[in-house]
């Protein structure tokens, strides 16, 4: 099994690329598992969704070569791991284009004429690892259902891709930021082990939106 593990941040040297490489670590010890590290900072990923992605959208035009690059890569992988720093109560800026751009209309999911939605990344296991700066407590009250709504249930769930892991990692700025290293190498120990999904049940919340 194979894990493709994009990390959107610009600094090689934060607690967020170290989780990555992390749990990175924890799949490559794990057993005849690889992983790979997509560092979308330092390859000068374009955030912002274009005229190019919008024609595509519109299965106009074909997708953009640095789109179907992306999603060979994806393809390629048996787990999509997602480890990013929360801004704003969600992903970067960078990693959220990331989604609008790659998981397009054709490829994540399609619309048949009827208006019957097709998700096409049933294939797919996910896992997300916030990385915060609020504490357990704030997350608790306030961040998680928002969040999982939005990110496990709003991205994933309507793809078909199934969300395995699904973990916040706070208070960084304390004690808690070495133990953050270490969990990230269990979680990634346990990548291709776990069946369940995490964090609150998705089937809660989708009773709750109208998608
Ligand atoms: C623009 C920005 C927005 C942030 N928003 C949040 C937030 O909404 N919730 C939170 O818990 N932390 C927030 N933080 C704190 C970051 O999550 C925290 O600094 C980061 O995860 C630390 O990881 P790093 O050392 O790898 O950068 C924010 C930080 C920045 C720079």
């Amino acid at each position: 099994m194979h894990a493709l593990i994009v990390v959107s941040h610009p600094d090689s040297q934060s607690l967020t690329h170290a989780v990555a490489r992390s749990f990175a670590e924890g799949v490559a010890e794990s057993g005849a598992h690889t992983a790979e590290i997509a560092d979308i900072a330092a390859e000068g990923f374009q955030a912002a969704f274009n005229q190019a992605d919008r024609a595509a959208y519109f299965l106009q035009k074909p997708l953009p070569s640095e789109i179907l690059r992306e999603q060979e890569r994806i393809d390629r992988a048996d787990a999509l791991v997602l480890v990013y720093p929360v801004y704003w109560w969600s992903f970067p800026g960078q990693l959220k284009g990331w989604i609008d751009r790659v998981f397009s209309n054709g490829w994540a999911y399609d619309e048949a004429p009827d208006g019957t939605l097709g998700k096409r990344l049933g294939r797919l296991a996910v896992h997300l690892i916030g990385i915060g700066g609020a504490d357990g407590g704030t997350y608790a009250r306030h961040y998680d259902k928002a969040m999982r709504t939005q990110i496990d249930h709003g991205i994933f769930d309507f793809c078909g891709a199934r969300v395995v892991t699904s973990e916040f990692l706070l208070d960084v700025n304390g004690q808690a930021a070495a133990s953050h290293v270490v969990t990230a190498r269990a979680l990634g120990g346990n990548a291709f082990a776990k069946a369940a999904p995490g964090g609150i049940p998705l089937s809660e919340v989708a009773e709750e939106l109208p998608g």
